[in-house]
């Protein structure tokens, strides 16, 4: 006779208690069920959380201002912290295949940590995002004089650039999103640049786990502008190690060559047959130590490529996946370039849980227009005239595989 485990006791009233048992150890099982399905479908068990927007103080800046810490949260469980000063990415937590949840950026503990000398962790960075070319430039014909931080060349905004100010803040929960909006007025002549430029930031974390940053600008006086975000990702978790094994895909079937100071020639120049084509997946360090020129001046990858368009508006740049995570990133963005450097220039010095992170222990995308373009008249023009605005947006998707 074939044993069919419900059938026999459920009809037989006297069983009343096995059939109770019964009950409870089917309830067990399915239990137990659901829970392994829904750690191996990558679906983390707190995947039924609330949309949550957390505040708290940060630490105080050397004179004396608050620096806030926001927390969002999304359904799922995906977490960021972002703080005022720099409006900085302070940690994002996101699950890996198993449903483990890990911090795939590079950063600090304390307010302390990012003030005593960041490499742009999580920042947002300006007025110009990369390198001005002799930290110089000329505009309707009057030359601008910005500091030389980066040997003869301007990098990243200056010597105080967005990365390093204090943003107002201003937290939204909406139905399916939790975000904050960050502002600072650059004032006219901040860092040689000219003009009053009001910047809006806005990172929203939506529950399709996607993350976006919103830029918006106006200026009184003509200026130029090239805002970006330097997070620094590694999906297998930060302090994990290189990402050398990670997978690279980005949609770009051309870069900016740079000479030894990684200003660029002004040539296009296409990525066929060289390993900078990453247009099909391909491990980060598969090729990062060929003896090809462009990687050997930048000392790694330290490129600008040019992103594949058919029309203006959010497209693809990049998607990286980890194979032992199963962690998979994608970047979708408005702008004409994307920035991807693999950190060669961290040192050792100690990050977060006092991790060492060194050269190659994390990859940066950061979208933006192409360097030194207020001196090359054949690139995308970065200048912002009064009466226009400026407006750029970049998409972070997170899944796995
Ligand atoms: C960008 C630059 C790099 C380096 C980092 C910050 O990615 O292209 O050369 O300056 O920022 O360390």
């Amino acid at each position: 006779m074939t044993k069919n485990f419900l059938q026999p006791i459920l009809f037989d009233p006297n069983h009343q208690r096995p059939l109770m048992i019964r009950g409870m150890v089917l309830l067990f099982l399915s239990c137990l069920t659901l829970i392994a399905f829904c750690a191996g479908s990558g679906v983390s068990s707190s995947a039924r959380g609330a949309l949550m927007v957390k505040k708290e103080t940060f630490g105080t800046t050397p004179d004396g201002k608050t620096v806030e810490l926001y927390t969002l949260t999304n359904t799922y469980g995906i977490e960021t912290r972002i703080m005022t000063y720099g409006g900085i990415i302070v940690s994002l937590q996101t699950p890996d295949k198993k449903g483990h949840f890990a911090d795939i950026t590079l950063g600090f503990d304390t307010l302390a940590g990012y003030l005593a000398k960041n490499p742009y962790f999580g920042a947002l960075v300006g007025r110009y995002g990369n390198r001005i070319g002799n930290a110089k430039f000329t505009l309707d014909g009057k030359e601008y004089t910005l500091a030389k931080n980066n040997g003869p060349n301007a990098l990243h905004g200056g010597l105080k650039g967005f990365d390093k100010v204090l943003w107002q803040a201003q937290s939204f929960q909406k139905s399916a999103e939790v975000g904050l909006i960050l502002k600072y007025t650059s004032a006219d002549g901040e860092e040689g640049y000219p003009g009053t430029l009001r910047v809006t930031v806005t990172y929203t974390l939506n529950d399709k786990n996607e993350f976006s940053i919103d830029y918006q600008a106006t200026t009184d006086k003509a200026t130029p502008i090239n805002l970006t975000n330097h997070t620094y990702f590694n999906l297998a978790g930060e302090g994990s190690g290189s990402i050398l094994g990670e997978e690279l895909m980005l949609n770009a079937d051309r870069f900016t060559p740079v000479d030894a100071t990684l200003i660029p020639t002004g040539k296009i120049a296409s990525v066929k047959g060289t390993p900078l084509d990453f247009t099909k997946p391909t491990a980060i360090g598969a090729r990062i130590n060929d003896k090809f020129e462009q990687l050997v001046l930048g000392n790694g990858y330290d490129h600008n490529f040019v992103i594949n368009r058919q029309s203006p508006g959010l497209a693809l740049a990049a998607r990286v996946y980890d194979p032992t995570s199963g962690r998979v990133l994608e970047v979708d963005t408005t702008e004409p370039g994307v920035q991807f450097y693999t950190g060669n220039f961290l040192d050792g010095t100690p990050g977060k849980h006092e991790h060492i992170y060194k050269a190659r222990d994390a990859f940066c995308l950061e979208t933006q227009h192409y360097p030194d373009s207020p001196n090359k008249p054949n690139f995308p023009s970065t200048i912002l005239r009064p009466g226009k605005t400026y407006h750029s947006t970049t998409v972070w998707r997170f899944s796995t595989r």
